[in-house]
């Protein structure tokens, strides 16, 4: 459900040209993006997030021959960027010492991360923009990723200078991130692409990081949380609880929001954020207890969905 008006995507391209900030819609969610070239709309970013300085941003980029002005591509990262661009992979590779992008978004790292959105609105901005655009979700910091122009409004609202609209974010996770180092890959971050289909295509596995260290700070332990109290793996939910279902259930529960009825793992993704924020908005008017969610089967995108429901859950900082 995507129509292009080229008056809009003019208008946001204008805006970033002059250093400001449009909130644009990506295939996995909404993005809040600034030109990654200009190190002032860079910092805004993370002024509007309120989001602590040493996180770094996905750079996104039309595609190969952008992509390479800024980072050194192995033959792995070339391989990657092959099967899954455009589309929901992150690659974070050496950055290039000729790179063009603000120092700002490696956040003091030698390393840039970059994605090709599939999404046609995204792929517009870029190219009628002409530079590559820094875009964290666009929420604030810790909060739920956007999946529709009403959360982007409702988180950051008066911080954008414009909300272009794309309807719905089809994936609705965000990007699986990736590090390569020469021929290795490693998991920053499952997302909106499985591992077994990374694993397919590479033909060996992928390192999953051993969570010592936090390389990505997506991977802070609390992120992605709603305001209520959440509980994970459970079937039975209690009568003040507001219910995340999964799979066929008993329509008995009064609070229920279901991720897919038919247990479509892909359907459930595109579901999470919205889903979140519809239960958390009805434990405040109902005045419940906090949310339940049902046990999510890890495999496929079920990966990424426990990895974020467990964020979601984790005691607040
Ligand atoms: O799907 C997505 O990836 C969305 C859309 C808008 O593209 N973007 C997104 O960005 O989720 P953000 O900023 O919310 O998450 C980016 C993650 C952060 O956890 C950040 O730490 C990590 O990427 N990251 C960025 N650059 C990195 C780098 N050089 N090294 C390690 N991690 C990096
Ligand atoms: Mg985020």
């Amino acid at each position: 459900m995507t129509t292009l008006d080229w008056q809009d995507i003019r208008r946001a391209a204008e805006i970033l040209r002059a250093g400001g900030l449009v909130a644009i819609p990506t295939e996995t969610v909404y993005g809040l993006a600034a030109d990654a070239t200009n190190d002032d709309a860079v910092a805004r970013i993370f002024e509007a997030k309120g989001r602590p300085r040493f996180n770094p941003l996905i750079v996104h980029v039309r595609g190969m021959e952008s992509a390479r002005a800024q980072a050194e591509f192995s033959p792995l990262a070339e391989k990657l960027a092959g099967a899954f661009w455009p589309g929901p992979l992150t690659l974070v590779l050496p950055r290039r010492p000729d790179a063009s992008v603000s120092l700002l978004v490696s956040a003091g790292l030698d390393t840039v991360a970059l994605r090709a959105p599939a999404h046609p609105i995204a792929r517009a901005v870029i190219e009628r923009t002409g530079a590559p655009l820094a875009a964290p979700s666009a929420n604030r910091s810790g909060s739920v990723s956007p999946t529709s122009p009403a959360h982007v409004r409702e988180s950051l609202g008066d911080k954008v200078d414009m909300i272009l609209n794309g309807g719905p974010c089809a994936v609705g996770l965000e990007s699986t991130i990736l590090k390569i180092e020469g021929e290795e890959a490693k998991l920053l971050r499952p997302g909106g692409i499985a591992l077994r289909d990374i694993e397919n295509v590479i033909g060996r596995s992928v390192i999953r990081a051993d969570g010592a260290r936090i390389e990505a700070p997506g991977m802070m332990t609390s992120h992605y949380a709603p305001e209520s109290r959440l509980r994970l793996d459970v079937a039975a939910p209690e009568r003040d609880e507001a219910y995340l279902a999964f799979g066929p259930v008993p329509a008995s529960h009064p609070h229920t929001l279901n991720l897919s009825g038919t247990g479509d793992l892909r359907e459930a993704a595109g579901n999470l954020f919205a889903h979140l924020r519809a239960l958390d908005a009805l434990v405040r008017e109902k005045k419940l207890k906090g949310i339940a969610a049902a046990p999510i089967p890890q495999e496929g995108l079920g990966e990424a969905i426990n990895d974020r429901l467990a964020r979601a859950a984790a005691p607040r900082p």
